[in-house]
């Protein structure tokens, strides 16, 4: 772990060494197993964090602005709600929108506010922090670049409420048992006043879901193939990009779409910062992301498992997204 000081802002950063070892490893083990993954965190370099930016702007994906304005009509609400004093978490800190939303709300209600920001891509983060320290006199920052489970034990602790933010149904990305070691751990370090806010995205008509993940301007498309594309650039590989497609189908099973990428051909790719050779058959797929779509009811068993109840909950007006404000499940009940 690297600790240092820019321009006001506290950077923790993983080295950059075995940032590129974790990158190889997660690959070659990923491209090693008899149904191929490569997992969706390695989408997220600088150009895929910028298309996932353009994703949040297409007609198709109403995830973004339906939580945005689940957000704008009731944050004031959310920060009342947590309390005075507060500090502010932020898992995934991709939008900055919705950031400033609660920046506004907070600052609004409390002279001064800490807002530590923890994010895979450390350069997206460096930008982010400067434009918002420089936007507001009275906001302090912690930049966390790490995955995020490395960053749950290295949180600043804080007198006072803190309100973590887990939004943009990134939580999506978890099965149900990743999904509840996950909010178990960040539960193993809330106080009894601390809070989580978790953003899903609901079960909804199918077209409506699947249009969201095949955008007609090919932009996910882009975004999906942009994991082969840095492949090649950091890791020396050969996959010609052409010869995979782009496929989200909504598997209801899993309740999720997964994101794959289809050998067009009988293919080999080599990657030479392993060593090694990959073999492709004709119609074999990379699976390189999972968007789980959750009932309520399906998300709070999910909370309950991972020693969280519901404090309070928004949806828009389709219900097709929602908001939850989680707390530590309360160990001793009155039982009058
Ligand atoms: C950032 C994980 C919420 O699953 O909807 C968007 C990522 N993948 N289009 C999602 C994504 C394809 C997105 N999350």
């Amino acid at each position: 772990m690297r600790k240092y000081m820019i321009s006001g802002v506290n950077f923790i950063e993983l080295p950059r060494d075995q940032e590129k070892r974790n990158f190889t490893n997660a690959v070659v083990e990923g491209l090693s197993q008899p149904q191929k993954i490569l997992p969706c965190r390695l989408f997220y370099d600088a150009a895929g964090s910028h298309l996932f930016e353009q994703i949040c702007k297409l007609p198709e994906y109403y995830l973004t602005r339906t939580e945005q304005k689940i957000l704008e009509d009731n944050v004031s609400e959310m920060i009342d709600t947590v309390g005075q004093n507060l500090a502010l978490v932020e898992f995934g800190s991709g939008s900055s929108i919705k950031t400033r939303l609660f920046i506004n709300a907070a600052l609004n209600c409390q002279k001064n506010l800490h807002y530590t920001s923890v994010d895979i891509s450390s350069d997206f983060l460096r930008a982010a922090s400067f434009s918002l320290l420089n936007e507001y006199g009275r906001l302090s920052i912690t930049a966390i670049a790490a995955e995020y489970n490395d960053a749950i034990p290295i949180l600043p602790h804080h007198e006072g409420p803190r309100l973590i933010l887990f939004l943009g149904s990134n939580i999506g990305n978890f099965g149900t048992e990743e999904a509840v070691a996950f909010l178990g751990r960040i539960a193993n370090q809330m106080n009894q006043e601390d809070r989580l806010l978790v953003g899903f995205d609901l079960l909804k008509y199918l077209g409506v879901i699947e249009a969201a993940y095949n955008d007609s301007a090919g932009v996910t498309a882009a975004f999906n193939k942009n994991v082969l594309v840095r492949i090649n650039r950091e890791l020396g590989g050969t996959f010609v990009i052409d010869d995979f497609e782009h496929a989200a189908p909504f598997v209801g099973t899993h309740s999720r779409i997964e994101m794959r990428l289809i050998s067009r051909r009988h293919q080999t790719a080599y990657i030479a910062a392993s060593e090694r050779v990959f073999h492709f058959e004709s119609d074999e797929f990379i699976h390189t992301e999972n968007s789980h779509k959750y009932t309520i009811e399906s998300f709070v068993g999910i909370c309950r498992a991972a020693g969280l109840e519901m404090h309070a909950q928004w949806l828009d007006k389709n219900a097709w997204f929602a908001i939850a404000l989680l707390q530590k499940t309360s160990l001793f009940r009155d039982s009058s």
